[in-house]
Protein backbone atom coordinates (compact mmCIF):
# COMPACT_ATOMS: atom_id res chain seq x y z
CA UNK A 1 0.00 0.00 0.00
CA UNK A 2 1.25 3.49 -0.92
CA UNK A 3 2.83 5.48 2.88
CA UNK A 4 1.02 8.35 3.27
CA UNK A 5 2.01 11.68 2.30
CA UNK A 6 3.04 14.53 4.98
CA UNK A 7 0.32 17.31 4.73
CA UNK A 8 2.29 20.22 3.45
CA UNK A 9 2.47 22.90 6.84
CA UNK A 10 2.51 26.22 5.08
CA UNK A 11 -0.40 26.80 2.48
CA UNK A 12 -0.41 30.23 0.53
CA UNK A 13 -3.79 32.36 0.20
CA UNK A 14 -5.51 31.07 -2.77
CA UNK A 15 -7.14 33.73 -4.52
CA UNK A 16 -10.34 33.31 -6.66
CA UNK A 17 -9.36 32.70 -10.62
CA UNK A 18 -11.02 35.39 -12.59
CA UNK A 19 -12.33 32.98 -15.50
CA UNK A 20 -15.14 31.09 -14.73
CA UNK A 21 -16.41 28.37 -17.25
CA UNK A 22 -19.57 26.72 -17.59
CA UNK A 23 -20.20 23.01 -18.81
CA UNK A 24 -23.54 21.64 -19.15
CA UNK A 25 -23.32 17.78 -20.39
CA UNK A 26 -26.53 16.25 -22.61
CA UNK A 27 -26.37 12.36 -21.96
CA UNK A 28 -28.31 11.08 -24.94
CA UNK A 29 -26.77 9.54 -28.08
CA UNK A 30 -28.24 7.70 -31.04
CA UNK A 31 -26.51 5.07 -30.91
CA UNK A 32 -23.46 4.01 -27.92
CA UNK A 33 -20.58 3.23 -30.13
CA UNK A 34 -18.63 0.42 -28.71
CA UNK A 35 -15.52 2.48 -27.70
CA UNK A 36 -17.32 5.07 -25.48
CA UNK A 37 -16.95 5.54 -22.29
CA UNK A 38 -18.46 9.26 -21.77
CA UNK A 39 -21.55 9.27 -19.88
CA UNK A 40 -24.07 8.88 -23.04
CA UNK A 41 -26.94 6.51 -23.44
CA UNK A 42 -29.07 5.14 -26.62
CA UNK A 43 -31.77 7.29 -26.56
CA UNK A 44 -34.56 4.18 -26.98
CA UNK A 45 -37.99 6.79 -26.86
CA UNK A 46 -38.24 10.48 -27.85
CA UNK A 47 -35.34 12.50 -25.96
CA UNK A 48 -37.66 14.42 -22.65
CA UNK A 49 -36.09 17.65 -24.40
CA UNK A 50 -37.96 20.04 -22.29
CA UNK A 51 -38.20 18.33 -18.83
CA UNK A 52 -34.14 17.65 -19.68
CA UNK A 53 -33.61 21.23 -19.52
CA UNK A 54 -35.95 22.89 -16.76
CA UNK A 55 -34.11 20.13 -15.35
CA UNK A 56 -30.88 22.12 -16.24
CA UNK A 57 -32.63 25.38 -15.47
CA UNK A 58 -33.51 24.20 -11.96
CA UNK A 59 -29.70 22.83 -11.32
CA UNK A 60 -27.79 25.77 -12.36
CA UNK A 61 -30.21 27.80 -10.19
CA UNK A 62 -28.45 25.84 -7.15
CA UNK A 63 -24.35 26.38 -8.76
CA UNK A 64 -25.24 29.96 -8.64
CA UNK A 65 -23.67 29.70 -5.24
CA UNK A 66 -20.32 29.04 -6.44
CA UNK A 67 -20.13 32.09 -9.27
CA UNK A 68 -18.91 34.31 -6.55
CA UNK A 69 -19.63 37.48 -8.47
CA UNK A 70 -17.77 36.39 -11.74
CA UNK A 71 -19.25 36.15 -15.63
CA UNK A 72 -19.48 33.07 -17.02
CA UNK A 73 -16.12 33.32 -20.02
CA UNK A 74 -16.89 30.17 -21.83
CA UNK A 75 -19.85 27.36 -22.20
CA UNK A 76 -19.32 23.73 -23.64
CA UNK A 77 -22.73 22.09 -24.57
CA UNK A 78 -21.13 18.30 -24.62
CA UNK A 79 -22.51 14.93 -24.57
CA UNK A 80 -23.26 13.03 -25.67
CA UNK A 81 -24.82 14.61 -28.41
CA UNK A 82 -26.60 17.80 -27.93
CA UNK A 83 -27.06 18.19 -31.71
CA UNK A 84 -29.97 15.76 -31.01
CA UNK A 85 -31.52 19.07 -29.19
CA UNK A 86 -33.50 21.59 -31.12
CA UNK A 87 -32.19 25.22 -31.68
CA UNK A 88 -35.56 26.01 -29.45
CA UNK A 89 -34.69 24.20 -26.41
CA UNK A 90 -30.93 24.82 -26.01
CA UNK A 91 -31.82 28.49 -26.64
CA UNK A 92 -34.24 28.90 -23.82
CA UNK A 93 -31.72 27.19 -21.75
CA UNK A 94 -29.01 29.83 -22.86
CA UNK A 95 -31.46 32.50 -22.02
CA UNK A 96 -32.22 30.86 -18.50
CA UNK A 97 -28.24 31.74 -18.00
CA UNK A 98 -27.88 34.81 -19.39
CA UNK A 99 -30.83 35.96 -17.01
CA UNK A 100 -29.11 34.57 -13.82
CA UNK A 101 -25.25 35.17 -14.55
CA UNK A 102 -23.32 37.77 -16.61
CA UNK A 103 -22.13 35.91 -19.54
CA UNK A 104 -18.93 37.87 -21.35
CA UNK A 105 -20.10 39.34 -23.83
CA UNK A 106 -17.30 37.86 -26.49
CA UNK A 107 -18.18 34.30 -24.51
CA UNK A 108 -17.17 31.45 -26.80
CA UNK A 109 -20.28 28.67 -27.21
CA UNK A 110 -19.38 25.45 -28.04
CA UNK A 111 -21.87 22.69 -28.87
CA UNK A 112 -20.91 19.04 -30.16
CA UNK A 113 -22.69 17.32 -33.29
CA UNK A 114 -22.59 14.49 -34.67
CA UNK A 115 -22.89 14.47 -38.49
CA UNK A 116 -25.59 11.63 -38.26
CA UNK A 117 -28.19 14.16 -35.93
CA UNK A 118 -28.35 17.22 -37.37
CA UNK A 119 -31.28 17.65 -40.12
CA UNK A 120 -31.58 20.39 -42.20
CA UNK A 121 -31.64 23.65 -41.15
CA UNK A 122 -30.35 23.09 -37.39
CA UNK A 123 -26.83 24.57 -37.67
CA UNK A 124 -28.01 27.69 -38.99
CA UNK A 125 -30.58 27.32 -35.69
CA UNK A 126 -27.55 26.84 -34.08
CA UNK A 127 -25.64 29.77 -35.16
CA UNK A 128 -28.74 32.32 -35.02
CA UNK A 129 -29.31 31.37 -31.27
CA UNK A 130 -25.62 32.54 -30.26
CA UNK A 131 -23.63 29.24 -30.77
CA UNK A 132 -20.12 30.72 -31.67
CA UNK A 133 -18.65 27.58 -32.21
CA UNK A 134 -19.10 23.89 -33.09
CA UNK A 135 -17.36 20.47 -32.76
CA UNK A 136 -17.81 17.97 -35.46
CA UNK A 137 -17.72 14.12 -34.54
CA UNK A 138 -16.28 12.97 -37.64
CA UNK A 139 -13.51 10.23 -36.26
CA UNK A 140 -12.45 8.88 -40.04
CA UNK A 141 -13.36 9.93 -43.55
CA UNK A 142 -13.42 6.19 -44.81
CA UNK A 143 -17.52 4.50 -44.74
CA UNK A 144 -15.52 0.56 -43.42
CA UNK A 145 -14.02 2.43 -40.42
CA UNK A 146 -16.97 4.49 -39.87
CA UNK A 147 -19.22 1.26 -39.71
CA UNK A 148 -16.87 -0.86 -37.61
CA UNK A 149 -16.72 1.84 -35.08
CA UNK A 150 -20.61 1.85 -34.99
CA UNK A 151 -21.17 5.49 -36.18
CA UNK A 152 -24.28 6.62 -37.39
CA UNK A 153 -22.77 8.19 -40.45
CA UNK A 154 -21.03 8.09 -43.66
CA UNK A 155 -17.92 10.43 -44.89
CA UNK A 156 -20.29 12.19 -47.60
CA UNK A 157 -22.82 12.33 -44.47
CA UNK A 158 -19.94 14.25 -42.32
CA UNK A 159 -18.59 16.44 -45.34
CA UNK A 160 -22.05 17.37 -46.08
CA UNK A 161 -22.21 18.69 -42.14
CA UNK A 162 -19.25 20.31 -42.25
CA UNK A 163 -19.48 22.41 -45.23
CA UNK A 164 -23.50 23.10 -44.17
CA UNK A 165 -21.83 24.35 -40.58
CA UNK A 166 -19.11 26.30 -42.88
CA UNK A 167 -22.16 27.94 -45.08
CA UNK A 168 -24.24 28.67 -41.43
CA UNK A 169 -21.25 30.78 -40.83
CA UNK A 170 -19.45 28.65 -38.31
CA UNK A 171 -16.09 29.90 -38.63
CA UNK A 172 -14.88 28.22 -35.54
CA UNK A 173 -15.13 24.76 -36.17
CA UNK A 174 -13.90 21.95 -34.45
CA UNK A 175 -13.19 18.22 -36.14
CA UNK A 176 -13.00 15.23 -33.91
CA UNK A 177 -10.55 12.51 -35.29
CA UNK A 178 -9.68 9.42 -34.14
CA UNK A 179 -5.91 7.18 -35.32
CA UNK A 180 -4.89 3.91 -34.09
CA UNK A 181 -7.97 2.53 -35.26
CA UNK A 182 -8.66 -0.98 -35.83
CA UNK A 183 -6.52 -2.24 -38.75
CA UNK A 184 -6.13 1.20 -39.98
CA UNK A 185 -2.80 1.96 -42.30
CA UNK A 186 -0.90 4.61 -42.34
CA UNK A 187 -1.82 5.83 -45.40
CA UNK A 188 -5.77 5.71 -44.35
CA UNK A 189 -4.71 7.41 -41.54
CA UNK A 190 -3.02 9.75 -43.48
CA UNK A 191 -5.92 10.23 -46.37
CA UNK A 192 -8.11 11.22 -43.18
CA UNK A 193 -6.06 13.77 -41.86
CA UNK A 194 -5.48 15.42 -45.23
CA UNK A 195 -9.18 14.88 -45.66
CA UNK A 196 -9.82 16.53 -42.43
CA UNK A 197 -7.53 19.66 -43.21
CA UNK A 198 -8.31 19.90 -46.70
CA UNK A 199 -11.74 21.03 -45.59
CA UNK A 200 -10.21 24.01 -43.64
CA UNK A 201 -11.64 24.02 -39.92
CA UNK A 202 -9.84 26.28 -37.19
CA UNK A 203 -9.53 23.41 -34.61
CA UNK A 204 -8.49 20.05 -34.96
CA UNK A 205 -9.00 17.46 -32.00
CA UNK A 206 -6.81 14.44 -33.00
CA UNK A 207 -7.27 11.23 -30.63
CA UNK A 208 -5.38 8.07 -30.33
CA UNK A 209 -7.94 5.50 -30.13
CA UNK A 210 -8.11 4.39 -26.44
CA UNK A 211 -9.94 1.15 -25.09
CA UNK A 212 -11.38 1.98 -21.81
CA UNK A 213 -13.07 -0.35 -19.35
CA UNK A 214 -17.20 -0.20 -19.54
CA UNK A 215 -17.41 -0.30 -23.24
CA UNK A 216 -18.04 -2.91 -26.11
CA UNK A 217 -14.70 -2.56 -27.36
CA UNK A 218 -13.07 -3.68 -23.70
CA UNK A 219 -15.22 -6.79 -23.39
CA UNK A 220 -14.56 -7.43 -27.20
CA UNK A 221 -10.81 -5.87 -27.96
CA UNK A 222 -10.38 -5.16 -31.78
CA UNK A 223 -7.13 -5.59 -33.44
CA UNK A 224 -5.59 -2.50 -33.18
CA UNK A 225 -2.44 -1.31 -35.01
CA UNK A 226 1.15 -1.86 -33.06
CA UNK A 227 2.43 0.60 -30.89
CA UNK A 228 4.71 1.33 -33.67
CA UNK A 229 2.96 1.64 -36.20
CA UNK A 230 0.45 4.07 -34.16
CA UNK A 231 3.41 6.15 -33.46
CA UNK A 232 4.37 6.30 -36.73
CA UNK A 233 0.43 7.50 -37.44
CA UNK A 234 1.20 10.23 -34.93
CA UNK A 235 4.67 11.65 -35.68
CA UNK A 236 3.46 11.51 -39.66
CA UNK A 237 -0.07 13.79 -38.39
CA UNK A 238 1.80 16.21 -36.09
CA UNK A 239 4.30 16.47 -39.45
CA UNK A 240 1.10 17.25 -41.70
CA UNK A 241 -0.81 19.09 -39.09
CA UNK A 242 2.25 21.86 -38.34
CA UNK A 243 2.97 22.32 -42.51
CA UNK A 244 -0.43 23.41 -42.70
CA UNK A 245 -0.69 25.63 -40.04
CA UNK A 246 -2.10 24.02 -36.93
CA UNK A 247 -0.36 24.24 -34.06
CA UNK A 248 -0.04 21.68 -31.75
CA UNK A 249 -1.10 23.16 -28.02
CA UNK A 250 -2.34 19.95 -26.06
CA UNK A 251 -1.43 16.31 -26.56
CA UNK A 252 -4.61 15.89 -28.46
CA UNK A 253 -5.91 19.89 -29.80
CA UNK A 254 -4.36 21.53 -32.86
CA UNK A 255 -5.46 25.19 -34.00
CA UNK A 256 -4.80 27.60 -36.29
CA UNK A 257 -3.06 30.95 -34.84
CA UNK A 258 -5.67 32.54 -32.10
CA UNK A 259 -8.37 29.32 -32.49
CA UNK A 260 -7.78 27.10 -29.31
CA UNK A 261 -10.85 26.01 -27.33
CA UNK A 262 -10.58 28.85 -24.82
CA UNK A 263 -13.05 26.61 -22.29
CA UNK A 264 -10.86 23.60 -22.68
CA UNK A 265 -7.99 25.74 -22.50
CA UNK A 266 -9.31 26.56 -18.83
CA UNK A 267 -9.71 23.00 -17.65
CA UNK A 268 -5.82 22.50 -18.32
CA UNK A 269 -4.83 25.86 -16.84
CA UNK A 270 -6.58 24.58 -13.68
CA UNK A 271 -9.17 26.77 -13.72
CA UNK A 272 -13.04 27.35 -12.11
CA UNK A 273 -15.87 25.64 -14.25
CA UNK A 274 -19.40 24.84 -13.31
CA UNK A 275 -20.94 21.71 -14.06
CA UNK A 276 -24.47 21.09 -14.84
CA UNK A 277 -26.24 18.49 -16.23
CA UNK A 278 -26.48 14.06 -15.38
CA UNK A 279 -23.11 13.19 -14.54
CA UNK A 280 -21.34 16.71 -15.21
CA UNK A 281 -18.22 17.62 -13.66
CA UNK A 282 -17.53 21.03 -11.63
CA UNK A 283 -14.14 22.68 -9.65
CA UNK A 284 -14.73 25.98 -8.02
CA UNK A 285 -11.53 27.63 -5.58
CA UNK A 286 -13.86 28.76 -2.34
CA UNK A 287 -11.13 32.02 -1.72
CA UNK A 288 -13.19 32.71 1.42
CA UNK A 289 -13.08 28.98 3.07
CA UNK A 290 -9.70 28.74 1.49
CA UNK A 291 -10.47 25.13 -0.47
CA UNK A 292 -11.04 23.96 -4.12
CA UNK A 293 -13.69 21.79 -4.25
CA UNK A 294 -14.89 19.08 -6.82
CA UNK A 295 -18.51 18.29 -6.87
CA UNK A 296 -20.55 16.19 -9.74
CA UNK A 297 -23.69 15.11 -10.28
CA UNK A 298 -25.70 12.16 -10.34
CA UNK A 299 -25.13 10.04 -13.30
CA UNK A 300 -28.09 8.94 -14.75
CA UNK A 301 -30.45 10.66 -16.66
CA UNK A 302 -33.42 9.45 -14.93
CA UNK A 303 -32.39 10.31 -11.16
CA UNK A 304 -30.65 13.58 -12.47
CA UNK A 305 -34.22 14.86 -13.82
CA UNK A 306 -36.15 13.20 -10.43
CA UNK A 307 -33.60 15.34 -8.36
CA UNK A 308 -31.94 18.40 -9.83
CA UNK A 309 -32.60 21.58 -7.99
CA UNK A 310 -32.55 19.53 -4.57
CA UNK A 311 -28.99 18.24 -2.56
CA UNK A 312 -30.19 14.84 -3.76
CA UNK A 313 -28.76 16.65 -7.63
CA UNK A 314 -25.19 16.07 -6.08
CA UNK A 315 -23.33 12.69 -7.02
CA UNK A 316 -20.22 13.44 -4.97
CA UNK A 317 -18.28 16.56 -3.46
CA UNK A 318 -14.90 16.66 -2.42
CA UNK A 319 -12.67 19.24 -0.75
CA UNK A 320 -8.83 18.76 -2.45
CA UNK A 321 -6.51 18.28 -0.06
CA UNK A 322 -3.19 20.66 -0.28
CA UNK A 323 -0.92 17.67 -0.76
CA UNK A 324 -2.91 16.60 -3.79
CA UNK A 325 -3.31 19.89 -5.45
CA UNK A 326 0.36 19.63 -6.79
CA UNK A 327 -0.50 16.77 -8.95
CA UNK A 328 -3.67 17.81 -10.07
CA UNK A 329 -2.39 21.28 -11.25
CA UNK A 330 0.72 19.09 -12.77
CA UNK A 331 -1.71 16.29 -14.48
CA UNK A 332 -3.58 19.46 -16.18
CA UNK A 333 -1.03 21.61 -16.78
CA UNK A 334 1.68 19.57 -18.00
CA UNK A 335 -0.88 18.52 -21.01
CA UNK A 336 -0.17 21.87 -22.69
CA UNK A 337 2.38 22.54 -24.96
CA UNK A 338 3.21 26.01 -23.26
CA UNK A 339 3.64 24.59 -19.66
CA UNK A 340 2.88 26.37 -16.96
CA UNK A 341 4.14 30.01 -14.89
CA UNK A 342 5.49 29.29 -11.24
CA UNK A 343 3.62 32.05 -10.10
CA UNK A 344 0.20 30.74 -11.37
CA UNK A 345 1.08 27.13 -9.60
CA UNK A 346 0.77 28.82 -6.45
CA UNK A 347 -1.97 31.04 -7.18
CA UNK A 348 -4.23 27.70 -8.13
CA UNK A 349 -2.56 25.37 -5.57
CA UNK A 350 -1.00 27.55 -2.48
CA UNK A 351 1.40 25.73 -2.52
CA UNK A 352 5.21 26.91 -2.58
CA UNK A 353 7.02 24.80 -5.61
CA UNK A 354 9.55 23.57 -3.50
CA UNK A 355 6.77 21.27 -2.51
CA UNK A 356 7.35 19.69 -5.52
CA UNK A 357 10.79 18.83 -4.68
CA UNK A 358 12.99 16.41 -5.43
CA UNK A 359 10.96 15.10 -8.09
CA UNK A 360 11.06 18.36 -10.04
CA UNK A 361 14.83 18.31 -9.80
CA UNK A 362 14.96 14.87 -10.74
CA UNK A 363 12.38 15.87 -14.24
CA UNK A 364 14.60 19.13 -15.29
CA UNK A 365 17.90 16.95 -14.75
CA UNK A 366 16.26 13.94 -16.42
CA UNK A 367 15.54 16.42 -19.27
CA UNK A 368 12.13 15.27 -19.01
CA UNK A 369 11.06 19.15 -17.88
CA UNK A 370 13.17 22.29 -18.79
CA UNK A 371 12.82 25.61 -17.03
CA UNK A 372 13.11 29.30 -19.21
CA UNK A 373 12.95 31.75 -16.12
CA UNK A 374 9.46 31.14 -14.43
CA UNK A 375 8.24 28.33 -17.06
CA UNK A 376 8.17 25.25 -16.77
CA UNK A 377 6.95 22.58 -19.38
CA UNK A 378 7.95 19.37 -21.02
CA UNK A 379 10.77 18.94 -23.56
CA UNK A 380 9.89 17.37 -26.99
CA UNK A 381 11.46 14.01 -25.22
CA UNK A 382 9.28 14.51 -21.42
CA UNK A 383 6.16 15.07 -23.63
CA UNK A 384 6.18 11.54 -24.43
CA UNK A 385 6.66 10.18 -21.26
CA UNK A 386 3.92 12.15 -19.55
CA UNK A 387 2.61 9.12 -17.23
CA UNK A 388 6.52 8.68 -16.51
CA UNK A 389 6.63 12.40 -15.34
CA UNK A 390 3.41 12.41 -13.06
CA UNK A 391 4.59 8.76 -11.41
CA UNK A 392 7.42 10.64 -9.70
CA UNK A 393 5.27 13.23 -8.27
CA UNK A 394 2.87 10.53 -6.78
CA UNK A 395 5.67 9.46 -3.90
CA UNK A 396 5.63 10.19 -0.40
CA UNK A 397 9.00 12.15 -0.22
CA UNK A 398 8.35 14.37 -3.57
CA UNK A 399 5.64 16.53 -2.27
CA UNK A 400 7.00 17.73 1.04
CA UNK A 401 6.00 21.04 2.18
CA UNK A 402 7.99 23.85 1.69
C1 LIG B 1 -17.95 13.15 -26.05
S1 LIG B 1 -17.50 12.74 -27.67
C2 LIG B 1 -18.73 13.79 -28.36
C3 LIG B 1 -18.87 13.87 -29.85
C4 LIG B 1 -20.15 13.35 -30.46
N1 LIG B 1 -20.98 12.69 -29.54
C5 LIG B 1 -19.77 12.37 -31.56
O1 LIG B 1 -19.29 11.31 -31.21
O2 LIG B 1 -19.98 12.71 -32.71
C6 LIG B 1 -16.00 13.62 -27.97
C7 LIG B 1 -14.94 12.91 -28.76
O3 LIG B 1 -14.16 12.05 -27.97
C8 LIG B 1 -13.48 11.14 -28.81
N2 LIG B 1 -13.49 9.83 -28.17
C9 LIG B 1 -14.52 9.21 -27.59
N3 LIG B 1 -14.14 8.00 -27.11
C10 LIG B 1 -12.82 7.85 -27.41
C11 LIG B 1 -11.85 6.83 -27.19
N4 LIG B 1 -12.16 5.71 -26.57
N5 LIG B 1 -10.59 7.05 -27.64
C12 LIG B 1 -10.25 8.20 -28.26
N6 LIG B 1 -11.13 9.19 -28.49
C13 LIG B 1 -12.40 9.03 -28.07
C14 LIG B 1 -14.21 11.13 -30.14
O4 LIG B 1 -13.39 11.69 -31.13
C15 LIG B 1 -15.41 12.01 -29.87
O5 LIG B 1 -15.80 12.74 -30.99
S1 LIG C 1 -21.98 9.53 -30.46
FE1 LIG C 1 -20.24 10.45 -29.33
S2 LIG C 1 -20.88 10.54 -27.16
FE2 LIG C 1 -22.34 9.21 -28.30
S3 LIG C 1 -21.59 7.16 -27.92
FE3 LIG C 1 -20.68 7.85 -29.86
S4 LIG C 1 -18.71 8.85 -29.29
FE4 LIG C 1 -19.91 8.58 -27.42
Amino acid sequence: MAEQRPPPQHTLPIPQPRSLGLYIHMPWCVRKCPYCDFNSHQAREPIPEETYIEALIADFEQDLQHVHNRSVDSIFIGGGTPSLFSPESIERLLNAVGERVSVASNAEITLEANPGAVERGKFEGFRNIGITRLSIGVQSFEDDQLQALGRIHTSADAVRAIETAQMAGFDHLNLDLMFGLPGQSLQSAEDDLLTAIGLEPAHISYYQLTIEPNTLYYRRPPTLPRDEAVWAIQRCGQAHLAQHGYGQYEISAYARPGRQCRHNLNYWRFGDYLGIGAGAHGKITDADGQHILRLWKVKHPREYMKTAGSDAVIGGKQSVPPNDRAMEFLMNQLRLKEGFKVPLFTARTGLPLTCMEPALSGCLEDGLLERHDDVIRCTEFGWRFLDEILGRFLPTESLKAG
